[in-house]
């Protein structure tokens, strides 16, 4: 008997299985052949929320969640954030390497050339009402993109998908800062391909009327250093999103769409806004420890705390607390900060969050830096799509040229009525509770 596998006895039939032990896993399939009889359809694996269910392979992101580690590729967080720009770590994770200086040279220029968008995309853009969420505007701006690249449904082409990869990179910025002004009612600032990636960004937000715009070197610094370290997280809910939408062969924009969409989630990517209005709420340091009571109570949860894989300090935090410091000495101290600062200290001491192995984690101080640069608690779910774009892209790449991967369709459990006698319609009668 192979030492890596495990041995199921289904008590029902006395019966003895041995299943092969892959990877510290087993296949959910392998469990279909344990049955009563040779009608029944054999067991499946019941995981709601995936809690304990690999979805596949990966080669992009590792994350040991118990000693707080995140690598890209084998490269540590904290390494990458401190040497490399964005893009570099997109090429990184997009194409498996490092790139050599000539090839991030024309990969940085390539990314340069799409960052404009069609004409038509302001027609859509000025479709919203004035004061739409950027983050639905970013969706449906995205997704949009689709009809202006239609050619982009032929995704078995690497080199049409490689082109979309890039438009998308290299667009998500002008969406953004787009959907941006037009909350404002400013007009659209076009893409300056003097600047960096992320200079052009703020250009792109911030210019007004000077003839030139000239990013503060520090924040656009930080700004690089928060994109790298919201790059790509392994599977999480928009990745799986990405992944699960780009299984049924659908075009990038759409899926991207898709996992943009499911980032918005306020348990999800768009915590960092809730951070920010939950430390508006509390107010000052003084309310901090009945705001915790609160939340012991089970009234709400502490937003931008706890994390499914990271029963640790979640690596992103600390480097993000360092961009703090950087940013507020352009900027000036957000006063949030002491607040938060004062909720990390009392929730690391309580028991409550220890016992749940509640952390920090990288929504908690990005909110404070976004703000302190100037942005709305709005727009900051949509500076967590820009990066992550890149991870949703380098997912769905890796999902499409693996070969045990189909469509993705889980099945369910029926708890459901059997059958029943149809009634018609003169027959029926009314609800006791209309729905
Ligand atoms: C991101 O998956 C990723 O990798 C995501 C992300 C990425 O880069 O893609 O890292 C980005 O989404 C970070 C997470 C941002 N979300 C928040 O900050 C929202 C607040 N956090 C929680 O909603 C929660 O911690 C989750 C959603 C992040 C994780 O939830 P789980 O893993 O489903 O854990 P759970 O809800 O089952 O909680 C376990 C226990 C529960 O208590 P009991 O029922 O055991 O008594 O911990 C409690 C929860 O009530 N709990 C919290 C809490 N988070 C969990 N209690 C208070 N405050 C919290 N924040």
């Amino acid at each position: 008997m192979a030492q890596n596998s495990i041995t199921i006895t289904d008590n029902r039939t006395q019966q003895n299985y041995t299943l092969p032990i892959e990877d510290g896993t087993i296949r959910a399939m392998d469990l279909r052949q344990i049955k009563t009889s040779p009608e029944d359809f054999g067991i499946m694996s019941y995981d709601p929320a995936f809690m304990n269910t690999a979805s596949c392979r990966s080669t992009i992101t590792f994350i040991d969640g118990d000693r707080g580690i995140l690598r890209y590729r084998g490269y540590p967080i904290e390494v990458l954030a401190e040497h490399c720009s964005f893009l570099e770590v997109a090429y990184l994770l997009l194409f498996h390497d490092l790139p050599a200086k000539l090839e991030l040279k024309l990969w940085v220029d390539q990314i340069t050339h799409h960052t404009m968008l069609h004409e038509t995309t302001k027609k859509f853009m000025e479709g919203f009402r004035y004061n739409a969420h950027p983050m639905a505007m970013l969706v449906s701006t995205v997704a949009a993109l689709a009809t202006v690249y239609p050619e982009a449904r032929d995704i078995h082409d690497p080199a049409n998908r490689l082109l979309q990869v890039k438009r998308l990179v290299a667009k998500l910025p002008t969406m953004a800062a787009m959907a941006y002004r037009h909350s404002l009612g400013f007009p659209y600032v076009y893409p300056d391909n003097d600047l960096s990636y992320v200079e052009n960004f703020l250009n792109m937000l911030w210019k007004m009327v000077e003839p030139k715009y000239v990013a503060n070197p520090i924040l656009a610094r930080a700004l690089d250093i928060l994109f790298i370290l919201h790059a790509d997280h392994e599977q999480n809910c928009s990745a799986n999103a990405m992944r699960c939408v780009g299984s049924s062969h659908v075009d990038p924009y759409l899926a991207t769409a898709a996992a943009a969409a499911a980032l918005a989630g306020p348990l999800h990517g768009g915590a960092n806004e809730e951070v920010v209005k939950m430390l508006d709420e509390i107010g000052s340091k003084n309310n901090v420890p009945a705001y915790i009571k609160q939340i012991k109570d089970g009234h709400g949860k502490l937003m931008g705390f706890g994390h499914r894989i990271y029963k640790n300090y979640d690596p992103r935090a600390k480097v993000i607390k360092w961009a703090a410091e950087q940013v507020f000495g352009v900027t000036g101290r957000n006063p949030k900060l002491d607040i938060a600062l004062e909720l990390e200290r009392i929730a690391l001491e309580d028991d409550y969050f220890i016992k749940r192995k509640l952390y920090p984690n990288v929504d908690f101080y990005s909110g404070i830096i976004y703000q302190a640069m100037g942005f709305k608690p709005e727009m900051f779910t949509v500076l967590f799509a820009i990066p992550r774009t890149v991870g949703w892209l380098a997912q769905w790449q890796e999902m499409l040229n693996d070969p045990e991967q189909k469509i993705a369709r889980p099945r369910q459990i029926w708890t459901g009525h059997e059958v029943r006698e149809f009634v018609p319609l003169a027959k029926r009668n009314a609800l006791a509770v209309p729905r």
